[in-house]
């Protein structure tokens, strides 16, 4: 599928991103180069790297509740973050291009209140919001919330849909010429409070049943960029008809460009351009000054990132069991995963992506043999690979191939340190992506919607 990319086409122009991490194991916070994941420091640090490389935005990741294995607070990686509105509207007025992406899911929020959160965060950025729909992982998540009980997956995506209407309803209820403030005549707005008054608004479908009043005016971009990040078949169809961007697990370059062809190849049945949908994976990095030292490096990450410890908690989310007393440098256990239902992990996301565990767990065992790994070691092969190893040019040159074939339209990096572990890639990648002219020398637009080069919404 890798085929090089047509000479007559024009080279794509690469957008960037910057994941600030969530809480799982790719953020070695033990290391003696990590900052705080909640002090508000590390998040200026952070977003302001990102402006400093002409980052298109950066991406907060959103979880509602502290993961837990066998009943117990899950506490080998960081344990718990901040509000996500309350930090990019923080970071607003600290950096003055970047884009402000906030994931908020559909399932246990209201539109009304979702809707007002975005738009102010679009004022207070002059046009720097985006929003990533989740409908979230499973019903632990949310139990801290007014719905008690949970939505299966189809109805999930109907809430998504619905909600995201919702919200577009309310943002439109506003045209942008109503406010008109004349402190001669005390007019605050210019159009009488008659129909169609401003932020007057009704909504029933199968999830909501509102009516009222809208009361955030227009802001700077109407509407928050949008984002999906859901991987299934309705996940997918969700994104090709509502999203502006992907955020996707599919970093590599074939696996990358199946995805690419899939999702762009569903937009025409909705009325839409190949370009109203970008397709950003999330992927990480590890940079060095040769292939060679890099290799190392990146052999070293993932030791830190899978300490025994965490092993064996990796190897109890699949096998579904209690394996405290197994030993990381030993084989994999010999005992089958356990089928009930009950997971052990609770709010994670990488516990629910092993499908059969049975068969995952053979899989894992063919693995093991076959290269003579202890169960450490094989958790480190399974668990994840790092996206683009090798010096800067050699990620410079990996990232504008993968882009120019199609495998994306950019990446959201993720670093394992966090705030500063984007400072190199800054400094030593984008002035080469630049030289290649595939990578802005300065921000082209004000609003993130301009930087991402996505048209404006049509009402
Ligand atoms: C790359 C990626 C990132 C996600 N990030 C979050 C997140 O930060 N918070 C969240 O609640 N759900 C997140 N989700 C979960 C999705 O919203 C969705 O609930 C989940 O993937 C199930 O839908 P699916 O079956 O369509 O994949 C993410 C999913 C993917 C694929």
């Amino acid at each position: 599928m890798s085929t090089p990319r047509s000479n007559d086409r024009p080279k794509k122009q690469i957008h960037l991103a910057a994941h600030f991490p969530g809480v799982n194991n790719t953020t070695v916070w033990s290391d003696p180069a990590s900052g705080s994941h909640i002090e508000f420091d590390s998040f200026v640090e952070f977003a302001q790297i990102a402006e400093r490389g002409l980052f298109d935005f950066m991406f907060l990741a959103e979880g509602l509740r502290l993961r837990e294995q066998a009943g117990e607070i899950y506490d080998l990686d960081v344990v718990g973050r901040p509000d996500t509105f309350t930090i990019l509207a923080a970071l607003a007025a600290v950096t003055d291009h970047l884009g402000l992406t906030g994931t908020i899911n559909s399932t246990f929020n209201e539109p009304y209140e979702v809707a007002r959160q975005f738009a102010s965060l679009d004022h207070l950025s002059d046009g720097r919001a985006a929003w990533n729909v989740v409908t979230s992982w499973d019903a632990f998540t949310g139990e801290n919330f007014r719905r008690g009980g949970y939505l299966p997956q189809g109805e999930r995506y109907e809430r998504a849909k619905t909600f995201l209407d919702a919200a577009i309803r309310l943002w439109d209820t506003w045209k942008g010429d109503e406010i008109l403030a004349d402190k001669t005549s005390g007019a605050f707005l210019s159009t009488p409070l008659s129909t169609p008054a401003p932020g007057a608004f009704e909504h029933h479908d199968s999830q909501f049943d509102i009516s009222g009043r809208f009361n955030v005016p227009r802001s700077p971009q109407g509407r928050p960029v949008i984002f999906q990040a859901g991987d299934s078949e309705k996940g997918r169809e969700f994104a090709a008809q509502k999203a502006d961007a992907i955020f996707s697990r599919h970093s590599h370059l074939e696996d990358g460009q199946r995805f690419y062809v899939d999702v762009k190849g569903r937009l025409e049945k909705y009325g839409r351009r190949h370009e109203d949908l970008l397709i950003l994976p999330a992927a990480t990095f590890v940079l060095a000054d040769t292939d060679a030292e890099a290799v190392e490096l990146a052999r070293e990450i993932r030791l830190q990132q899978v300490s025994p410890a965490t092993a064996i908690k990796l190897l109890e989310q699949l096998w579904n069991r209690d394996l405290s007393d197994h030993d990381p440098d030993g084989p994999l256990p010999t005992v089958d995963p356990s089928e009930n239902d009950d997971l052990i992990a609770k709010g994670r996301a990488s516990a629910r992506s092993h499908g059969d565990r049975l068969e995952q767990a053979e899989r894992w065992r063919a693995i093991s043999r076959a290269k003579g790994l202890s169960t450490r070691e094989t958790i480190v092969e399974v668990t994840g690979r790092q996206s683009f190893i090798g010096s800067a040019e050699t990620i410079a040159d990996t990232i504008d191939t993968y882009v120019q074939n199609d495998a994306a339209d950019g990446y959201i990096l993720v670093s394992h340190i966090t705030p500063g572990g984007l400072a190199p890639f800054v400094d030593h990648v984008v002035p080469l992506l630049q030289e290649r002219g595939v990578f802005r020398t300065a921000y082209e637009g004000t609003t993130l919607r301009e930087n991402l080069g996505l048209r404006e919404p049509t009402r």
